[in-house]
């Protein structure tokens, strides 16, 4: 199976939110990152088709994904970045709900559903309704919905925000042991959400895919540009106006300061390993006050 993005392109007014984006991708997992407002959404509801390019198409096994249109829409599953949950469904409502709107038979449905409460830890909840339920219970209950009839094509919009560090976890796993002969897209702002387990991990910014690498490469570009420093705490308000710091820790009374640069920061600074944070961090280059387009 293969997706393929070919030269697509959106405007908003005259801003230029997608800026020509061609890619292909087969199975595994694809992580796409980067900060707010680099068009993830925007890249992300056209794969889904429920928002067309300006410029471009995409390309399922090189057909027109809107001209394929229900055989497209039966191949995907699809978890929007913003979902709000409403009157008295409750959890199992909506799933039943999103079930036959899928266009599930019935007892399949009611099997899946149950199989699918425990894999998202909803198991004891699904009689309660869902606009009671937390923030990270809601996520759940979306990839739940987005895995309903074990879609070929799964397409995750911030899957992980407003879950706990466990859920996370179980997450992961779901995400690596679906995708082994399906492919699985997921937008994050949460660097480990992907690290061990994306296939290739996008980052974008303005609109761009700037770089399509996997966790290794983007580390191994990092090779000699990761830093620690040790300085006083008062020091740090002033150095970090002016260094890319991926990360600091209170050590014996003075700061660790872990500084991404590619020269050395400081006469005692120390190499450190790499981590694929620090990737982000240098190609987004997060200085404080940098200016945003
Ligand atoms: N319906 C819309 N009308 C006008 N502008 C929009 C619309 N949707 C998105 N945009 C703009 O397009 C740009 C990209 O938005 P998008 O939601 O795709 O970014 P994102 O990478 O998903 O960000 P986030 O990480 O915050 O979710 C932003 O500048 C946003 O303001
Ligand atoms: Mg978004």
């Amino acid at each position: 199976m293969e997706l393929q993005f070919e030269q697509v392109a959106k405007n908003y007014k005259d801003k230029k939110v997608l800026k020509g984006i061609s890619l292909t991708m087969g199975t595994g997992v694809y992580g796409l990152l980067g900060p707010n407002g680099a068009g993830k959404t925007t890249m992300i509801r056209i794969l889904a088709d429920v928002l067309r390019p300006g410029k471009g198409r995409v390309l399922y096994n090189g057909r027109d994904i809107h001209a394929m249109g229900d055989e497209y829409r039966a191949k995907i599953g699809y978890l929007p970045q913003d979902v709000s949950f409403y009157g008295d469904f409750t959890g199992k409502d909506y799933l039943e709900y999103s079930a036959a709107l899928k266009g599930m038979e019935n007892s399949m449905a009611r099997k899946r559903i149950e199989e699918l409460a425990y894999v998202v830890g909803l198991q004891n909840d699904l009689n309660r309704k869902c606009a009671a339920y937390s923030g990270g219970m809601q996520r759940r209950l979306g990839i739940a919905q987005a895995l309903l009839d074990n879609p070929e094509i799964l397409i995750l919009d911030e899957p992980t925000s407003g879950l706990d560090p466990y859920e996370r976890i179980k997450f992961r796993n779901i995400i690596s042991a679906y995708a082994k002969d399906r492919l699985v897209l997921l937008s994050t702002h949460i660097v480990s959400d992907v690290e061990h387990i994306a296939t290739q991990i996008m980052m974008m910014e303005y609109g761009v895919i700037q770089y399509t690498l996997t966790s290794a490469e983007y580390i191994k570009k990092m090779d000699g540009c990761v830093w620690l420093v040790k300085m006083p705490a008062q020091q740090l308000v002033e150095y970090q106006n002016q260094a890319v710091i991926s990360n600091v820790i209170a050590k014996d009374g003075h700061m660790e300061v872990r500084v991404i640069d590619e020269s050395k920061p400081a006469r005692e600074a120390v190499q450190a390993v790499p981590t694929l944070e620090d990737a982000y961090l240098y190609i987004f280059n997060y200085l404080p006050g940098k200016e945003r387009r």
